[in-house]
């Protein structure tokens, strides 16, 4: 049957995004330094939207039950679903919004702009209707900013994004990564609260600014670092720059005492440099590796060292998405 010819009730709408990291740049893109991230093809949320004749559903990992009684942490997707309805002179009523996802959630990997980006892509496929990188955007973060707070839009970007991203003051633009190496991520397995340590790092600011703002700006200043040696493939001031960053998160206070094991151990296994990325908190790390053969080596440390998961990604080979290597919690 043609697609056009079906009704509204027989149509199926899918919306796929992705996990993500942030290379360089997390909380002093808040405060409009720069930042760059990368999209985890290989690591994906897909939302299945239909419409029928029952109650509105929602589908997922953490909730599965009628729509009128979606638990709070689920509000913001809620909220990007309504936006996109009204936009669309639509309602809830029959919808059945179905989840199923790869993103760990509070992990600093972007599950929740990848969930609200999922459905309103679902939503709009399921009414024919095209959806423009800005309008997807914005529709995004009426969701982040319920789930968050105050959110850069990084998440809402990159998560939505085939590319790397490079973000600045609200404006995205694609970059090209020609590195020649790999990245190792690991998940301490503790949640990560990306809403608290952006509010503990404000309160900070407020309070104590004249010690915190320059530890901003020389963020932002590794950021423009971090580009100058991405563009040249200069791996090894690359890995020196994820360090300094590291050292300053942590002076932030949004380390923690799982996220420096995980450091530690790849540093001393030969990763060129390793942080913290996303929220922090918890969450996950990365490290910077010069091959697959280091990659394979780091990956094994993270794992004695307590992580959850560990995943690599090669910004040699696009075609091969980041795969998992360990899963202890499954
Ligand atoms: C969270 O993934 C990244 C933060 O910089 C917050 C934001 O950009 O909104 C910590």
């Amino acid at each position: 049957m043609q697609r056009e010819q079906r009704t509204l009730s027989q149509r199926v709408g899918y919306g796929t995004t992705s996990g993500k990291v942030i290379l360089i740049g997390e909380h002093s893109v808040v405060y409009g330094e720069p930042a760059i991230a990368i999209p985890l093809l290989g690591i994906t949320m897909h939302a299945r939207v239909t419409r029928g004749s029952g109650p509105a559903w929602f589908k997922s990992r953490i909730y599965d039950g009628p729509m009128s009684e979606l638990p709070q942490p689920l509000s913001g997707i809620r909220a990007a679903l309504d936006a996109s309805l009204e936009q669309l002179n639509s309602d809830t009523q029959g919808l059945v919004i179905h989840i199923d996802s790869e993103v760990p959630a509070e992990r600093g990997m972007g599950s929740s702009a990848a969930v609200a980006g999922a459905v309103v892509k679902a939503i709009h496929d399921l009414h024919d209707t095209p959806l423009t990188r800005q309008s997807l955007f914005d529709l995004v973060q009426i969701s982040e900013r319920i789930a968050h707070g105050k959110p850069s839009g990084l998440d809402a970007v990159t998560t939505t994004s085939q590319h790397a991203v490079h973000f600045h003051q609200g404006n995205f633009t694609d970059v090209e990564i020609r590195l020649s190496g790999y990245i190792v991520i690991a998940d301490t397995g503790i949640k990560g609260g990306t809403r608290e340590t952006v509010a503990a790092v404000r309160r900070r600011f407020e309070q104590q600014r004249d010690q915190v703002e320059p530890e901003i700006q020389y963020l932002g200043e590794l950021t423009r670092e971090a580009k100058r040696s991405i563009d040249n493939d200069d791996l090894i001031t690359l890995g020196k720059t994820f360090n300094a960053a590291h050292e300053t998160l942590s002076r932030l206070g949004v380390s923690s005492p799982e996220l420096e094991t995980l450091v530690n151990a790849a540093r001393q296994h030969g990763a060129l440099g390793a942080k913290l990325t996303g929220g922090g908190g918890g969450g996950c790390m990365l490290a910077l590796c010069r091959d697959a053969q280091s990659a394979d080596k780091v990956s094994d440390a993270l794992y004695q060292a307590g992580a959850q998961r560990v995943w690599i990604h090669s910004f040699e080979n696009h075609q091969a998405p980041e795969h998992l290597v360990k899963d202890t919690l499954s």
